[in-house]
């Protein structure tokens, strides 16, 4: 399991968007099961708060569902993820900052991922949700690419371990060649 979270400074819009983006890109990549994926805030300011409802209209608008409330980042979450996206120059330098010197290899601007190597910029602050999206959207599909490419034996036995369980009809857990 590849353990991916996502860090915006308030997790009730860009991280908590990304984080439904992402889910449905591993699903319709069939590796969702691969992936342990969630997202969090940098700050406390938000925590227990639903995603920001214009942030919610705007993925749903795209078909999306989901479920989530604003969390906290903590040292042990920095420790057990594998890939942490963060949104901004702003929340590389807080999670940096959190980690305490260490982890940094594994803290990614997700923006860093799209041609321009963009900051996503908070539609908090420009309102604007549907660029957001767009842009989240845009680097969340090169940067599962990203991972298909890295971790491709992975992917690859998770994808053969679910079509083995998904052929084994009487439910044992036997292989059809061990049988005589
Ligand atoms: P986010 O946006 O970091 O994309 O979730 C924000 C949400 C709330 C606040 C700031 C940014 N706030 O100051 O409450």
């Amino acid at each position: 399991m590849i353990g991916v979270i996502f860090v915006c400074l308030g997790n009730i819009c860009r991280s908590p968007m990304a984080e439904a983006i992402f889910k449905r890109l591993a699903e319709e990549e069939g590796v969702a099961d691969c992936l342990d994926i969630s997202s969090f805030a940098t700050s406390d300011c938000e925590v227990g708060n639903p995603i920001y409802p214009p942030a919610q209209r705007q993925l749903r608008e795209m078909g999306y569902n989901f479920s989530h409330r604003a969390q906290k980042l903590t040292f042990s979450d920095i420790k057990n993820a594998d890939y942490i996206l963060v949104m901004d120059n702003m929340n590389y330098d807080d999670v940096c900052r959190m980690a305490g010197g260490g982890y940094c290899s594994k803290v990614f601007k997700l923006g860093s991922f799209l041609q321009d190597q963009i900051e996503i910029a908070d539609p908090w602050y420009t309102c604007d949700f549907a660029r957001a999206y767009r842009e989240i959207y845009s680097a969340c599909k090169v940067f599962l690419h990203y991972l298909e490419t890295k971790h491709a034996k992975a992917f690859a036995y998770g994808k053969h371990v679910r079509a083995d369980e998904d052929n084994d009809d009487d439910n044992d857990g036997d292989k059809d060649e061990d049988k005589d």
